[in-house]
């Protein structure tokens, strides 16, 4: 790994994936383990930066010498990245954001009634968040980097999203029910906005995460 290249640096790094809640039981989630986001703020931390980690529901504890900021939702979790994005010599969306949310929450638990076919689940779109900092930078030369998984046309439609969010760069992953989620190992490609191209070969969530602080050491200096 490269030294303490990020020293008196500070990143923001989300993490897990949201959980937007239908009542106080029940939730609309994903798979993210949240690994991804953790290896990227544990490399950080190494390479000498201050780190916030904001993580969405993961189980694993916090790391050591990182500020951890614990979130549920797509909501909370913008908060906190807004909060701490002023601050901030690069952002790094790792988490997995709901696109949707319910637009009714039930404050009682929603009960099935005999004979009655259950309610519809009506959805309303959730703040993009990747998309709002990258528009609005906190801060002059901020670097922003986006998380894309794709299931199929990985780099047309990491090119196409790379563009529409606005962002320095973008990982993209092919993901399948088998593949990234959960796993401690990933491939990838690094999609710049100056048109560059990293693959990444199949690895340790850590080895993609170093490269990421690699490229955006490079955008930094
Ligand atoms: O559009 P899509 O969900 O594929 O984009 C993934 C990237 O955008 C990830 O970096 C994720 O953290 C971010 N995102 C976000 N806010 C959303 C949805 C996704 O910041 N509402």
């Amino acid at each position: 790994a490269a030294g303490p290249d990020l020293a008196g640096r500070h990143v923001v790094v989300s993490a897990g994936g949201t959980r937007e809640p239908l009542d106080p039981v029940r939730f609309l989630g994903n798979r993210s383990s949240g690994k991804q986001g953790y290896a990227l703020a544990r490399t950080a931390a190494a390479r000498g930066a201050r780190v916030t980690l904001i993580a969405a529901n993961t189980g694993m504890p916090d790391p050591a010498g990182v500020d951890v900021v614990r979130v549920g939702t797509a909501v909370q979790l913008r908060e906190a990245v807004l909060k701490a994005a002023p601050d901030a010599d690069a952002v790094v969306m790792a988490a997995a954001v709901a696109d949707f949310r319910p637009a009714q929450y039930a404050t009682g638990k929603i009960k099935k009634k005999d004979g009655e076919e259950p309610e519809p689940i009506v959805l309303v779109r959730n703040p993009d968040i990747l998309a709002e900092i990258a528009k609005d930078r906190a801060r002059e030369g901020q670097v922003v980097v986006g998380f894309a998984a794709e299931t199929d046309d990985v780099l047309a439609n990491g090119r196409t999203k790379l563009r529409r969010k606005g962002c320095d760069l973008l990982v993209v992953n092919e993901v399948g029910e088998s593949r990234t989620f959960g796993s401690e190992e990933n491939e990838a490609v690094v999609l710049g906005a100056d048109g560059s191209e990293t693959p990444v070969p199949h690895g340790p969530k850590e080895a993609l995460a170093e490269i990421v602080w690699d490229l955006v050491g490079q955008r930094l200096s």
